[in-house]
């Protein structure tokens, strides 16, 4: 696509809503709960904030910098401002982590679709909703075909492009789903037994902080922000000039850090509350959420509206996922973006079906001792992010440099950016020891300061 034709955001707002509806998503009320219930809560919650301040917050600045300055998708971003060097390799990993993210994360959205049709049908009044989600996930057929109808809906979207199809319904629909939420979270704080898991989410057991619990907080801060794959370079691309990036870095990362701590508070007390265990895994919302609106008045009508919300939630980070693969696909091999797209998102699908009969009763999709939908999630979100926001910030730091990266920031030294000093050295320092810090920890070369 010739430059000039590239569509970008209408306004303001608009960025930030497409932004932040690719960083809120199955990420914050699906995945949070789950993994800050697997690694023992409060400890979790304290170091997953930490490094969305000090690590987040920047690589996402550092992405929509080399997006805007590129006006390219992820692979021609690197080849542009680094021509003939090995840097677009961050691209090639950035495309591969979309890949495998939207292969295991369409499974769940297509859970979030037949949740919608469950909470139509009323089937949660009277039922053990536990053996509802088990005989559900278990299946082949419904499964799949909620699966496929997910990414026929994201391609769709994708293929109306960016202004028409992104923008357009994240600003009315991402609010009310902050609405929604906060309404669930009162009414599972008012469950007697509440407190115990309010507790669980508050109050640092620091006993179990462990290199992995570390691992894991800084991969689901990064997945939750979308950083390390070049989505954010990717929609960096179609932010205007005008645009001051530091402040919308730090709204986006302010409205999905809110909504995945509002999840933990709507999540944690009702499990405590209902008897149930924090560490159930990836089931745990679906589980948990359907006691809770048997529990509210007019259950009925916010069960169906917020599994309505969650799939569009949902869609808008899925779609921000293909359009990486899209972007390269039309951008680099110089396809239609109708070709692109189709082409896209069948192979996707084909790996994600994989990734849906993990769960199903023919089980042997197992890798090591993990099944393929485990490995999937954990490589992609512990691993190839961090890796992926590893070489971003080394890149910045080192080879953008501090005078491109410091006029991209103002725009042309127009606007100040009083934390610039604190943002590149950050970027450019703690960033990189930290990532690598941590990743040499968690394969266990430091095992005495793990004791
Ligand atoms: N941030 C999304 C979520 O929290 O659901 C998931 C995601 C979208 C991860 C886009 C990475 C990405 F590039």
């Amino acid at each position: 696509m010739d430059i000039k034709e590239r569509a970008g955001f209408t306004s303001k707002f608009g960025v930030i809503a497409a932004a932040a509806g690719s960083a809120v998503g199955l990420g914050n009320i699906w995945r949070f709960p789950y993994v800050a219930g697997e690694n023992g809560g409060g400890a979790f919650l304290l170091i997953y904030l930490l490094f969305i301040l000090a690590i987040g917050v920047p690589v996402m600045l550092s992405e929509f910098t080399i997006g805007r300055k590129a006006q390219r998708n992820t692979l021609g971003a690197f080849r542009k401002l680094a021509p003939r060097s090995g840097w677009s390799i961050i691209g090639v990993m950035g495309i591969i982590a979309a890949f495998v993210i939207l292969a295991f994360y369409s499974t769940i959205a297509g859970w979030t679709l037949e949740y919608i049709v469950k909470a139509v049908s009323n089937s949660f009044q009277g039922k053990n909703t536990d053996i509802l989600f088990e005989n559900f996930k278990s299946q082949t057929f419904f499964p799949l075909l909620w699966q496929f109808i997910f990414m026929i809906l994201t391609a769709t979207i994708v293929f109306m492009g960016v202004q028409k199809g992104i923008e357009r319904y994240t600003k009315i629909l991402m609010p009310l789903l902050l609405l929604l939420i906060i309404a669930m979270c009162i009414r599972s704080l008012t469950l007697e037994g509440s407190m115990e898991g309010v507790k669980f989410l508050f109050n640092p057991d620091f006993s179990k902080i462990t290199f992995n619990v570390i691992l894991e907080a800084l991969g689901q801060a990064a997945f939750s922000l979308s950083i390390g794959m070049g989505a954010l370079i990717t929609y960096g691309s179609y932010i205007q000039k005008d645009n001051h990036l530091p402040n919308t870095a730090i709204q986006v990362a302010t409205a999905d850090t809110v909504i995945a701590v509002l999840a933990g508070v709507m999540i944690f007390p009702a499990v405590f509350a209902l008897g149930m265990d924090p560490q159930s895994g990836p089931g745990l919302v679906f589980e948990v959420l359907p006691k809770l609106f048997m529990q509210m008045p007019m259950g009925y009508l916010f069960s169906i509206l917020f599994f309505v919300l969650l799939a569009v939630a949902a869609l808008t980070s899925t779609v921000s996922l293909l359009e990486v693969v899209v972007a390269y696909f039309s951008e680099e091999l110089n396809m239609s973006r109708t070709k692109a797209t189709i082409i896209s998102t069948s192979m996707i699908w084909f790996f994600g079906i994989f990734a849906t009969l993990s769960f199903s009763s023919l089980k042997d999709f197992t890798l090591f001792d993990l099944t393929i939908f485990d490995s999937l999630d954990y490589v992609s979100a512990n691993i190839l992010l961090p890796l992926g926001a590893l070489l971003i910030v080394i890149f910045l730091g080192w080879k953008f440099g501090k005078r491109q990266t410091y006029l991209e920031t103002t725009n042309e030294q127009s606007i100040p950016f009083k934390l610039f000093r604190v943002f590149f050295f950050i970027v450019k320092f703690i960033a990189p020891i930290a990532i690598v810090f941590i990743f040499l920890n968690s394969l266990g070369l430091f095992r005495f300061l793990q004791s």
